[in-house]
């Protein structure tokens, strides 16, 4: 693996509107774009979220998405959204008042005050043997304004009492710093303590949650998160389940209506 593309920073394509962030850096990855390329946008006309969900967009708040080149393998790639959560767990608490309680929520949410202020899309291309060519990290981050009816309650940085003195600029900025220096510390250490950093901050860990995968429920105490990034839910009858995919809600923060 190779940070070379990364330590030199990265290479921001700054746009007004557009469909979607990640479609754009895909497509330029598509024609060969470097590592740290980073598409970034005021607003998106046809924002995409985790299983075919829309995110809202609206101007105000922080949407991007970063060409990476990893060179690991594709069952490897998914560690990457967690030193991204964590570098946006450390961009959210930089921005709020230390009274705010900040989260990451299984896979790659980042919560402030028990609600989603942070998400993430992590789209992989694979070549014709089935190794990765690259990765796609897209991230929105409400800074200004929030979603009143999403499926998990939603939030903003503003809504918890960020200073005026934070905008998506700033945010951008130290998401950059801290992604830089954690994706630096995955490439030489490995998954071990981004994995230990992301569950220090995990909401839920030991207590009861409800997975929802695409046709099925799992009930049971959030256990661990093992070393290919999946949940593992301990049942009723002490059978662990690892979990892949799906969304996780705790009995405190039934979903509501909506998206
Ligand atoms: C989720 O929580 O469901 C993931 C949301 C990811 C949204 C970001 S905004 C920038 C990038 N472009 C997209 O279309 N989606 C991601």
């Amino acid at each position: 693996m190779d940070a070379a593309g990364l330590l030199h920073g990265f290479r921001l394509i700054a746009l007004d509107t557009v469909g979607s962030t990640n479609d754009e850096a895909g497509r330029l990855a598509g024609e060969g774009a470097s590592e740290g390329t980073l598409v970034r946008a005021r607003r998106q006309t046809a924002g995409r979220g985790r299983l075919g969900r829309t995110w809202i967009s609206e101007a105000g708040n922080l949407y991007f998405s970063m060409v990476l080149r990893p060179g690991c393998r594709l069952g490897q790639a998914g560690q990457i959204g967690f030193v991204a959560a964590n570098a946006v767990a450390d961009a959210v608490a930089e921005a709020l008042p230390g009274t705010v309680a900040v989260g990451c929520k299984w896979p790659n949410d980042v919560l402030a005050a028990g609600r989603k202020v942070s998400g993430m899309l992590l789209e992989s291309e694979v070549d014709g043997a089935g190794d990765l060519q690259w990765l796609i990290l897209g991230i929105g981050i409400n800074v200004e304004n929030h979603p009143e009816n999403a499926r998990f309650p939603a939030t903003s940085l503003r809504a918890c009492g960020a200073g005026c003195d934070i905008s998506a600029d700033t945010v951008l900025e130290t998401f950059c710093r801290r992604f830089r220096a954690g994706y630096a510390e995955w490439l030489r250490d490995g998954f071990e303590p981004v994995r230990k950093a992301w569950l220090a901050r995990a909401v839920g860990r030991g207590k009861d949650i409800r997975a929802r995968l695409a046709s099925a429920t799992v009930e049971g105490v959030f256990e661990d998160v093992d070393a290919g990034g999946a949940l593992v839910v301990r049942g009723a009858d002490g059978t662990l389940t690892t979990v892949n995919a799906g969304d996780v809600f705790f009995p405190e923060t039934p979903p509501s209506a909506g998206e």
